[in-house]
């Protein structure tokens, strides 16, 4: 464990300092804050994701409206005063309790200075004092070309010992570019591969009729889709979380979409799809979660979700003009709906992990 050294406990309540840098935890009341790391974060996607929309209304209302399952942190760095590097650290609550999810950037002007380490080492010490034995993220590490050349956070996340575990590829699609004849015939084909299933819609707040068979399929989602070597357990995911989630995307002005399919015959609820926009980026949707139940597949159900959530997005929204979604770099089936419907790929992320024992 490479980290393992240069570790310390704090307690996430203090300041710490190591020479002039100091590291505070953020609090959702801290509106100077709060405007700060929105900045720093909108200097860093200038450099490290150009093509990436950043939702200042979403990032400013993190705190105040968390998703729930996991306990948040934010933590500021600050040198001589100016904030120069954000950390987040997660602690899942209802499942995979020996882990916790981490996030560190470093503002583009202070980078290869230690910064990024030391607040990651904070993070890890907040970790082990919460007795987590490993820590996860998310990090972008290279374009669609895996012969391209590795990010900074791919660099950083190896020289702290941490391992990919597990491989994404993110593809986009650009709405500009979508044949609407195509789409519908795709549609039309997955429907007659489809019969005996039937479409409900829904925006932010799903049916009640629905949402028993919705926490089904998304408990689903961290057992069914590959999950490389992720030390990953299946997710705790009722009605009380399910409904908590709407809550706080709602509070952070986030519309969603969802659609299910719905057999005839059982009243099953077979599978799902959900995307998003935030409110101040009405030209970019987010896919979130597409499954489909194993004794249900087979009928293009997968297809026809999303073709279906497709023809509904380019006509409730004109704004509308690129959609992004992650997929596993080994998830053939889900790529291949995507690849069907247009999506292209657009660079490449891990998930890492560094074990703490
Ligand atoms: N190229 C090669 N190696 C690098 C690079 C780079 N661009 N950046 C960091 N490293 C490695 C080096 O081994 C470095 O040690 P060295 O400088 O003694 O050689 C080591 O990582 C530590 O570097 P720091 O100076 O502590 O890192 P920095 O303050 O520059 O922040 C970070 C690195 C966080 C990756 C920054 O570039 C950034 O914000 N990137 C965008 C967001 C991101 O990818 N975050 C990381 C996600 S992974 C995670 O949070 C655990």
């Amino acid at each position: 464990m490479a980290v393992g050294p240069r570790l310390h406990l704090h307690d996430h309540v203090t300041t710490v300092r190591t020479a002039s840098l100091a590291i505070s935890p953020l609090t959702a009341d801290d509106a100077a804050g709060i405007e700060a790391r929105y900045l720093l974060l909108r200097a860093a996607y200038d450099v490290d994701l150009p093509a990436d929309p950043l939702s200042r209304v979403d990032v400013t209302s993190e705190l105040a409206f968390a998703f729930p399952g996991a306990r948040r942190t934010q933590v500021l760095a600050r040198l001589d005063g100016e904030v120069v590097a954000s950390g987040v650290l997660g602690l899942p609550q209802l499942d995979n309790t020996g882990s916790a999810m981490v996030d560190v950037v470093v503002h583009p002007a202070h980078r290869r200075r230690g910064i990024g380490r030391q607040v990651l080492d904070h993070l890890v010490g907040l970790a082990r004092a919460a007795d987590r034995v490993r820590v996860l993220a998310e990090v972008q590490i290279g374009p669609a070309d895996p012969d391209g050349p590795p990010t900074p956070g791919a660099a950083f996340a190896a020289a702290a010992g941490a391992a990919q575990v597990l491989v994404d590829v993110r593809r986009r699609l650009d709405l500009t570019r979508v044949d609407d004849a195509r789409l519908d015939a795709l549609l039309a084909a997955a429907e007659a591969h489809s019969p005996g299933y039937h479409v409900v819609r829904w925006s932010r707040v799903a049916p009640d009729a629905l949402v028993d068979g919705l926490v089904t399929l998304e408990s689903r989602m961290s057992i069914d889709p590959p999950m490389g070597d992720m030390a990953w357990e299946p997710e705790h995911h009722d009605t009380a979380r399910w409904r908590a989630a709407e809550v706080a995307a709602i509070g952070r002005q986030r519309t969603s979409y969802g659609a299910a399919v719905v057999h005839d015959a059982t009243g099953d609820v077979a599978g799902y799809t959900m995307c998003a926009l935030d409110a101040d980026v009405p030209e970019h949707a987010w896919q979130w979660a597409t499954i489909v139940l194993p004794d249900h597949r087979g009928h293009r159900l997968g297809l026809r979700l999303k073709a279906d959530m497709l023809r509904r997005l380019r006509t409730e929204l004109p704004d509308l003009r690129t959609f992004d979604t992650w997929n596993a770099a080994d998830n053939t089936h889900m790529i291949a709906v995507n690849a069907e419907l247009g999506f292209e790929p657009l660079d490449r992320w891990a998930e890492v992990q560094l074990d703490l024992t």
